[in-house]
């Protein structure tokens, strides 16, 4: 099976995830050699650092070969579709992960591709971030459910994994954003369908009054450089710094997908503070990434199907 948002799991399946995901970091249980001798294809249309490292370790350490390939190297469409590359990357390798700008490209995808396709963020979704996020909160709290997170900044594809993230696990979540900025009408209609506490405000502080979590992303996605200006001047107001952390209960933690643009989204005090939890969420990614595939490759077992290499 494949995954290109939170919700392609059922919300037992993201519990396990996290669980087994804290458990594999701790060592309680082995890593299994669950790639030996396959490989794994890393498509990416855009820059990288987490996602790109904590998966090729990710791969290495379950004992497979990762690929790493650009868009532009493969031509994406332009030397030949995005059904034809996935189709030969399909033959040589037992899975497929890809960072996309168009969504629409993963679902392209999926609907040619006979092993599972991974979302390594796309325009609309990054959902192994969000496994990472819960992850680190869960390792801080030691529960999820009842936990409140505010969620400070664009309404973007990280927000949008994030909201159903929460509405899986039990935690509410409030996102603050400025006007034309919120999370879009088809994720917040998602997120309540499936029973999630999801608010949404202009008001940052109203937002952190009551919260266990303070998270922010960048204001300007990948894809969207040439509105940086603009969305400079519209998202003032709207960085964590140290007044508005103080206004959350003193227990609060902050987290921060990365990277990070000190003075904008989140103020350098409050990154490299006590508070900031941001390089254990980082770091979290490859144990999230790990657990994941045990979970998607279980399911291929499952339905007499091992991972193929060709
Ligand atoms: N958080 C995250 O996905 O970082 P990269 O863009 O560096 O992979
Ligand atoms: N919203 C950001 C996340 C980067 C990890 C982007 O899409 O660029």
């Amino acid at each position: 099976m494949s995954f290109l948002e939170i919700d392609d799991l059922r919300p037992e399946r993201v519990q396990r995830v996290i669980d087994r995901a804290i458990a594999l970091k701790s060592g309680s249980v082995a890593v299994p050699r669950l790639l030996a001798g396959q490989g794994v294809a890393l498509l990416f249309e855009k820059p990288s650092a987490r996602t790109r490292t904590s998966t090729e370790m990710a791969v290495f350490s379950l004992g497979g070969h990762p690929i790493y390939l650009r868009g532009e190297e493969v031509g994406l469409d332009t030397r030949e579709t995005v059904e034809d590359v996935t189709r030969v990357l399909a033959g040589y390798c037992a899975l497929i992960a890809a960072r996309t700008f168009a969504h629409s490209t993963l679902e392209r995808m999926v609907s040619i591709s006979n092993v599972p396709v991974v979302n390594l963020l796309s325009d609309m979704a990054h959902p192994c971030q969000v496994l990472a996020d819960l992850i680190t909160m869960k390792q801080h709290f030691g529960d999820l459910e009842g936990r409140r997170i505010a969620y400070i900044g664009d309404g973007n594809n990280v927000a949008a994994s994030l909201a159903l993230g929460c509405a899986y696990t039990g935690v509410e979540i409030v996102v603050a954003s400025p006007d034309g900025y919120q999370l879009q009408e088809e994720v917040v209609d998602r997120v309540r369908n499936i029973g999630g506490n999801l608010g949404l405000t202009t008001e940052p502080y109203e937002a952190v009054r009551d919260a266990d979590v303070l998270y922010t992303d960048v204001w300007t996605s990948m894809g969207q450089e040439e509105e940086t200006a603009v969305r400079r001047v519209a998202f003032a107001g709207f960085g964590i710094d140290d007044d508005l952390l103080g206004a959350a209960p003193d227990h609060a933690i902050v987290l921060h997908c990365l990277p990070a643009h000190r003075g904008e989204e989140i103020s350098a005090s409050v990154l490299e503070g006590p508070r900031s939890k941001v390089w254990e969420q980082a770091a979290n990614r490859m144990d999230a990434f790990r657990s994941l595939a045990i979970e998607l490759f279980d399911d291929e077992f499952r339905n007499g199907k091992v991972p193929s290499n060709g």
